[in-house]
């Protein structure tokens, strides 16, 4: 199933304990967001690539794009202080396609086959996410102790790429717009007009590259794919 994506890439490098858009710091050489970029530019499905930048960061995100012969990026929208605006950012410019993905620069590690499924489940459907079964034991806690054992049955994390018909995820984005909802996710937009979201079974590679942690782990995973090439 065709479709297009757009990519926020307009947040900044706080929990990174970054002084930049950690989206610019390399993993073996190379910046996080191509590798996400990569991935796209070789799916034969994605028919373009919508990025949603900081307007004082374009230009140098244009240099890589082109550096690293990216040829699928149709645009750039100026992303907001919040993800959510970002990602209305690029869903108002990328035209009118029937499936659209919406995933986080920060996580370059998906995989084309969950590219896929999210596609189809979404022409199908409406919306599909990607998420992982919860592996660890889940708590609350209040003040420091425990009051809750969470059942883990049922519970997922999710992550992105989230596939939507671009018609209802904008009917979606629109009336939380108006409502001035603001969601964690593109897929909370979808569930609160009462439209049901599928769910597809992802990788726990897709981790989102958020603090310092997550660049070791990510080299682990480039320098364990090197091994199997
Ligand atoms: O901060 P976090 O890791 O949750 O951001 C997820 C993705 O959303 C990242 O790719 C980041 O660049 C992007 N983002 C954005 N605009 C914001 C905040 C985050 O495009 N205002």
């Amino acid at each position: 199933m065709k479709y297009t994506v757009v990519l926020p890439a307009a947040g900044s490098g706080k929990r990174m304990k970054a002084d930049r858009n950690k989206l610019l710091l390399e993993l073996s050489g190379k910046p996080i967001f191509i590798y996400t970029l990569e991935v796209f530019e070789q799916d034969l499905d994605c028919e373009g690539i919508w990025l949603a930048v900081k307007g004082d960061e374009r230009e140098l995100i244009e240099q890589y794009v082109e550096r690293y012969g990216i040829k699928k990026v149709k645009g750039y929208a100026t992303g907001g202080a919040e993800r959510q605006d970002s990602v209305r950012a690029g869903l108002e410019m990328a035209g009118q396609p029937e499936i659209v993905l919406v995933h986080d620069a920060a996580r370059p590690f998906i995989s084309p086959e969950v590219i896929r499924e999210l596609a189809e489940r979404a022409h199908e459907s409406g919306a599909a996410i990607a998420g992982v079964p919860v592996k660890d034991t889940i708590k609350k806690a209040r003040e420091g102790v425990i009051t809750e054992t969470v059942d883990r049955e049922g519970l997922w994390m999710i992550q992105t790429p989230q596939a939507f018909r671009y018609e209802l995820l904008m009917e979606a984005a629109q009336r939380a717009k108006d409502d001035g909802f603001l969601g964690t996710d593109e897929a909370m937009l979808v569930e609160r007009m009462g439209h049901p979201v599928k769910i597809v079974e992802s990788t726990y590679e897709n981790v989102k590259m958020t603090t310092p942690d997550d660049l070791i782990y990510g080299k682990a995973i480039l320098a364990s794919r090197l091994q199997e090439e």
